[in-house]
């Protein structure tokens, strides 16, 4: 990769190049990655619709993802699931954007208020990053990557999505990864790359190395969790971090293709 695409992507970030260059930085203490905004009401422990529970509708997203032999049937069935407690307050579901059966597939956390309305994932202010970050690697939701979320519909106020709104979307979203069989995974932040690893580690002890993927259906990709765009909005100290990452998703993505 010639010097100028990264320090074009460094001044794109408003990082001074030295800075961001300095290796102290490097060094320095491990950082918590912040909230997108400040959360929202917590949503209740159990989901409840009627009498149907967070295991009921979790049960029902297995049934709708296995029957769902494409991407747009899956998309479909998400978009007339009743159950996460999240789709009542939102414009609509955000599936996914990019390119069937791309070699490199990003899953983030869930959509903001401009995807919400927009109805496409990674389409805000950290979507406009992310672009610039894919690019840097020759990547684009245009060309060659497929991005999704592991939550499909909007925390009110922007919260983290809780558990049992991500276990109904879990189904779906190994269903997504089997229909468009990545040869790799991206996690993008704490939230996606927790849940995809049932890790108890945190997204900066995560970052940065390669973990073996498997879907309850077998298939098996590797999995490198990167730091959220929108935390580097945030955290510009930690985006030589973020460089070395994708870095690594390069690398890795060449030597996947070369088999
Ligand atoms: N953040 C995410 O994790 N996903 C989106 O789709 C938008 C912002």
């Amino acid at each position: 990769m010639p010097i100028s695409v990264l320090t074009e992507w460094w001044a794109d970030m408003g990082v001074s190049v030295d800075t961001v260059l300095v290796d102290g930085l490097l060094k320095s203490a491990p950082a918590r990655e912040a909230p997108e905004q400040d959360a929202g009401p917590a949503a209740p422990a159990l989901i409840r619709k009627g009498v149907r529970t967070v295991a009921d509708w979790a049960n029902e997203a297995r049934a709708l993802a296995s029957a769902s032999d494409t991407l747009d049937a899956l998309a479909s069935a998400i978009r007339a699931f009743d159950g996460s407690p999240l789709k009542a307050a939102c414009e609509q579901a955000v599936v996914f954007d990019g390119i069937p059966g791309a070699p490199l597939m990003l899953i983030g956390e869930g959509p903001g208020e401009e995807e919400d309305r927009r109805g496409l994932p990674f389409v805000g202010k950290a979507g406009q990053l992310l672009d610039k970050m894919l690019s840097a690697i020759g990547q684009s939701r245009a060309e060659n990557t497929f991005i999704t979320n592991v939550n499909y519909w909007r925390p009110q106020g922007n919260r983290n999505p809780e558990a049992d709104e991500l276990a109904v979307c879990r189904p779906f979203v190994d269903r997504m990864i089997e229909l468009v069989k990545p040869r790799l995974i991206i996690a993008a932040g704490g939230v996606p790359a927790v849940s995809l690893l049932a890790s108890t580690e945190g997204i900066m002890k995560l970052r940065g190395n390669e973990y073996a993927f498997a879907t309850p259906g077998g298939f098996k990709a590797p999995l490198i969790p990167i730091l959220h765009p929108a935390y580097l909005l945030s955290r510009p100290q930690d985006k030589s971090r973020a460089w070395r990452d994708l870095m690594l998703i390069e690398k890795r993505l060449a030597e996947l293709a070369a088999g």
